[in-house]
C-alpha cells in the first residue's frame, strides 16, 4: 500500500534546522527556526517554568485524564492573558491544543465543518505551515498583499484593496503581533479599520498569536487581537505558549472561538471538544498546567514577566545594534527598518542567492526568503552578520 504514497514537500524551516545541525563549522550562526537563544546560544528553561515544575512535581498526585478541552483553569488563564476583558466570558469557547500549530490545524478543521466552501485569506508572505495545513485539509486559500518589499513595512493600502475580494463566510488569517516572517505589524488604527471591515464583509478572523510579549509588551502585543475580538460577532484565536513561556517541546496552545451569543458558544464549545476527541482525545497537560500555575500565582507570574521582559528588550537591543552597524557600514538608512520591526523575525529583503552566499561563506543560516531570527543573534554575531550582509551586497 505504501507505494501509493507521494513524497511530501519539505518544510523549509525544518530543513534549515537540520542543515544547521549538520554544519560542522564552529563559527556558524543560526538565524533559522524561531527559537529564542540567550547570549551564550542556549535556549534556557525559564526560571518560572522550572519553579512551577518543581511545585507541580511535589503536588501532583495523579496522571489520570483531565478534560477533553484541557484543564478549564488553563483555558481561562490563557484566554485572559490574550483577550483580557475585551470579550464577555459567556461568548467564549476554548480548548487546549498541542501547541500553536495544533490550534491552527483545529481552527481550520472547525471552519471546514462549518463552511467547507470558505476561502482562507493569507498574508503574503506568511508562516509556510499556514498554507501547508490549509492544503492538507483540502480548503481553498487566497493571498492578500501585506509586505512592501521596498520599504519593508506593511503595504496597508494593498492589503485592504486585496481584502476587498473577500466574500461573506470567508476567513481572514491575521498575525496577532510580531508578524512571521516579516516583523512588520499593523498600527492600532489599522487594526480598527480591519476589524470594521471584517464586520462589514461578514468574514471570520482567524488570529494566530504566537509571540505575545516578544514585541512591545504583553498587553500591547494583544491589542490588535482584542480590538478585533471586541468588534466582530465571531472570531477564532490560536494562541501558542511555545515562545513566550519557552515550552516549545511541551506543545502548549489554545484555540478560542468567540461567538455572538450563548447558544452558539455552546455549539462552538461542543465542536471544539469533539475535534479534540477525534484528533488526539486529551490535549497534552504538562505545559498547560505549568502555564496556568505561572499565570495565576503572583510570585511565579512576576518572575515570568520579568524574564520575558528581559528577552523582549534584549531582542530590541540587538535590532538597534544591527541597524546601527549597517548604518555605519553602508552610510545609509536602508536598514533602519530592522529597528522598527517587532518580534523574533525580520525579513531582510535579500535574494535567495545572497542568502546562500551568507550561508556558504559566513556560516549564517536564515530562511531562503531572508527571514532572520533576531533572537538567534548576540553582541558578537551582530557584527558578523552586518559584515556578511554588506559582503553579500544586500
Ligand atoms: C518558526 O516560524 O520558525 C516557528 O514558528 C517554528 C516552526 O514551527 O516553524
Amino acid at each position: 500500500m505504501f507505494e501509493h504514497l507521494k513524497a511530501q514537500p519539505q518544510d523549509k524551516i525544518m530543513a534549515l534546522m537540520i542543515a544547521f545541525r549538520e554544519d560542522t563549522r564552529d563559527n556558524k550562526v543560526d538565524l533559522g527556526v524561531g527559537v529564542y537563544k540567550d547570549p551564550t546560544g542556549n535556549t534556557p528553561v525559564m526560571k518560572a517554568v522550572k519553579n512551577a515544575e518543581k511545585q507541580l512535581w511535589e503536588a501532583e498526585t495523579t496522571k489520570s485524564y483531565t478534560a477533553l478541552g484541557g484543564d478549564p483553569a488553563f483555558v481561562k488563564a490563557l484566554s485572559t492573558l490574550v483577550l483580557a476583558d475585551s470579550v464577555d466570558e459567556a461568548r467564549l469557547a476554548g480548548a487546549a491544543q498541542p501547541g500553536g500549530t495544533g490550534a491552527i490545524h483545529q481552527a481550520i478543521e472547525l471552519v471546514k465543518m462549518a463552511n467547507p466552501g470558505a476561502t482562507i485569506w493569507l498574508s503574503a508572505p506568511t508562516w509556510p505551515n499556514h498554507p501547508s495545513i490549509i492544503k492538507h485539509l483540502g480548503m481553498k486559500m487566497a493571498e492578500y498583499r501585506y509586505f512592501d518589499n521596498d520599504s519593508r513595512a506593511v503595504d496597508f493600502a494593498g492589503m485592504m484593496a486585496d481584502l476587498g475580494n473577500v466574500t461573506t463566510g470567508d476567513v481572514v488569517l491575521l498575525h496577532g503581533c510580531c508578524h512571521n516572517p516579516t516583523g512588520a505589524n499593523l498600527t492600532t488604527a489599522e487594526w480598527e479599520e480591519v476589524a470594521d471591515f471584517l464586520v462589514k464583509k461578514g468574514a471570520l478572523p482567524l488570529i494566530d498569536i504566537a509571540y505575545q510579549g516578544f514585541g512591545d509588551g504583553l498587553d500591547a502585543d494583544a491589542e490588535g487581537t482584542r480590538i478585533v475580538c471586541s468588534t466582530v460577532p465571531e472570531a477564532l484565536v490560536a494562541a501558542s505558549c511555545s515562545k513566550n513561556f519557552g515550552v516549545y517541546r511541551e506543545r502548549t496552545g489554545l484555540l478560542l472561538a468567540v461567538s455572538p451569543d450563548e447558544e452558539k458558544q455552546k455549539l462552538a464549545q461542543q465542536n471544539l471538544t469533539h475535534l479534540n476527541r477525534q484528533n488526539f482525545s486529551f490535549p497534552p497537560d504538562h505545559g498547560a498546567r505549568v502555564v496556568q500555575m505561572i499565570l495565576t500565582d503572583p510570585a511565579l507570574r512576576q518572575e515570568w514577566e520579568t524574564e520575558l521582559e528581559e528577552v523582549r528588550t534584549g531582542m530590541l537591543r540587538l535590532r538597534k545594534s544591527l541597524a546601527d552597524g549597517l548604518r555605519q557600514r553602508t552610510n545609509s538608512d536602508n536598514f533602519d527598518f530592522i529597528a522598527d520591526h517587532r518580534g523574533m523575525f525580520s525579513r531582510l529583503g535579500a535574494t535567495p542567492e545572497q542568502v546562500e552566499h551568507m550561508r556558504e561563506k559566513h556560516g549564517i543560516y536564515m530562511v531562503g526568503d531572508s527571514r532572520m531570527n533576531i533572537a538567534g543573534l548576540n553582541d558578537k554575531t551582530v557584527d558578523i552578520l552586518a559584515d556578511a550582509i554588506v559582503d553579500a551586497g544586500v
